[in-house]
């Protein structure tokens, strides 16, 4: 980790803390401490006192110290930094220190819902009013991010250029979905009067979903919402017109029940339908992400060409990115990564997690991980357990095709697959189409006819349950 590394860490960390980027004496005594300077040297840097150097360090220092839960000081910043960054680059799923972030209150400068207005400049220093307020408690923390810049741009044009209401980012767990709504938000910040990181980990029931976004747009407890459901919305709605909010729904899988085909709704959160639909369909100045490994279905009912909604199929990352993925894990044999990247399709936290493998049991030798793939494949336990966590969603019919699918020597087409399976046809193309969904079936056409094809781990995980 170098300096600019860590102040870019600190200054995510406080600006989530605080909802204010670091100033540029607070940089000015990170950057000095780093470098082991003495207080008296920053303040003659920065052409002031030593006291207020010193006054303004010791709020740093406290302030930090509350963030990381450790006692941070000019001398244990470094260590404390980067111990933290290495925690996150191998747990980045985690919740460590947003869990304990407060909710900024600034109060609203301006409002941005001016609807078709050009996009305002970005913040700078001088003005101060363009930095939203934030609630960024259940988001993931910012870890080592590898490119993903067309993907960044076409979510930026899609909220941004296109002021899309309601943009959906799907594709298998740990592809990076979170991680990257969490970049966006850096890149475009200033576009907004308000921006909230809602999780759907803990699968809240609509209502509370509804009160606890009423709550941060309006910036304070509601205690009086009406009783019916759609009324509740209706206020919602008025508020996303009022002012620019982002929303960002995470982990929308939780909604959906396991053992049915994919994007069915757990029993009583049926209306999460009507909500999705809703925020696409009506007038509003505010953009809801979306991200799932599961779609809902409303949201793919959307014709492409509708203005206002999108859905970006997240796949893994690209080889270059892969490949420095598996550089920080120090892996070896270089000439085989492209083989490993391949088996894991660039996901990249199932290259971390195998990476973690391959320096436990191979001492990082990818070419002896890999001698033992055409007998059986070595998962792992963490990888394995994540693999299971999806292949127990699945229904029993989308559990019998992948297997007819795995036991073809090549992608099957459609009437192979049929002929493997003892029930209705329509249940086999529902099956499919839900495994498609999940991501874990690719299709392709090949000899002017589809073929599908489950993806490389998976069917890793699910020859292993075989034997
Ligand atoms: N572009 C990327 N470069 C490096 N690491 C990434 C990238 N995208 C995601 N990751 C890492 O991969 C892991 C899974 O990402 P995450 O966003 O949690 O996936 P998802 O939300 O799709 O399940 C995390 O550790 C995250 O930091
Ligand atoms: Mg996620």
């Amino acid at each position: 980790m170098d300096i600019n590394e860590a102040l870019r860490v600190a200054d995510e960390l406080v600006l989530a803390k605080t909802g204010k980027h670091l100033d540029n004496l607070q940089q000015k005594i990170l950057r000095g401490s780093w470098q082991g300077k003495k207080y008296s040297q920053i303040a003659k840097e920065f052409k002031c006192g030593d006291r207020h150097v010193g006054n303004v360090a010791s709020k740093l220092w406290q302030m930090i110290s509350e963030i990381l839960e450790e006692n941070v000081t000019k001398s244990s910043f470094r260590s404390a930094i980067e111990r933290y960054q290495v925690y996150h680059s191998t747990f980045g799923d985690f919740n460590f220190v947003q869990s304990h972030l407060n909710v900024c209150t600034e109060p609203l400068h301006h409002s941005k819902a001016k609807q078709n207005s050009p996009p305002p400049p970005p913040a700078t220093e001088e003005n101060p009013q363009d930095k939203p307020r934030l609630n960024l408690r259940d988001a993931p923390a910012i870890a080592k991010f590898y490119r993903r810049t067309c993907e960044l741009t076409t979510l930026e044009n899609w909220i941004i250029q296109k002021q899309c209401r309601l943009v959906a980012i799907l594709g298998i767990s740990g592809t990076g979905k979170s991680a990257i709504a969490r970049h966006l938000i850096t890149q475009i910040q200033t576009q907004f009067d308000c921006i909230f990181w809602h999780s759907f980990r803990t699968s809240p029931p609509l209502e509370t979903t509804l009160k606890k976004l009423t709550e941060f747009i309006c910036d304070r407890p509601v205690t009086d919402l009406p009783d019916r459901i759609e009324a509740q919305l209706a206020i919602l709605l008025e508020y996303l017109r009022n002012s620019r909010c982002l929303i960002i729904c995470d982990d929308g899988q939780q909604l959906f029940q396991g053992e049915q085909l994919s994007g069915t709704y757990k029993t009583g959160y049926e209306n999460y339908g009507t909500f999705f639909k809703l925020l696409g369909e009506m007038d509003h100045n505010s953009c809801l992400i979306f991200t799932s490994s599961e779609p809902a279905l409303e949201i793919l009912t959307f014709p492409p060409d509708y203005q206002g909604v999108q859905v970006l199929y997240l796949t893994g990352v690209s080889e270059a990115a892969a490949r420095e993925i598996l550089q920080q894990n120090d892996l070896l044999d270089q000439d085989k990564w492209g083989e490993l990247i391949n088996l894991f399709q660039a996901n990249p936290l199932y290259l971390k997690l195998t990476a973690r493998t391959i320096n436990n049991l191979f001492a990082g030798r990818v070419a002896a991980y890999l001698s033992y793939q055409s007998e059986f494949s070595i998962l792992g336990d963490e990888l394995t357990l994540i693999l299971q966590q999806q292949y127990q969603r699945l229904s029993p019919t989308e559990k019998q095709v992948l297997n007819a699918s795995i036991a073809q020597a090549a992608p099957a087409n459609l009437p192979q697959l049929l002929k493997t399976y003892q029930g209705s046809p329509t249940d086999v193309f529902s099956a499919i189409q839900s495994l498609v969904r999940r991501g874990l079936i690719a299709q392709k056409i090949h000899n002017q006819e589809t073929v599908f094809q489950v993806i490389p781990a998976f069917q890793q995980y699910v020859k292993n349950l075989q034997h």
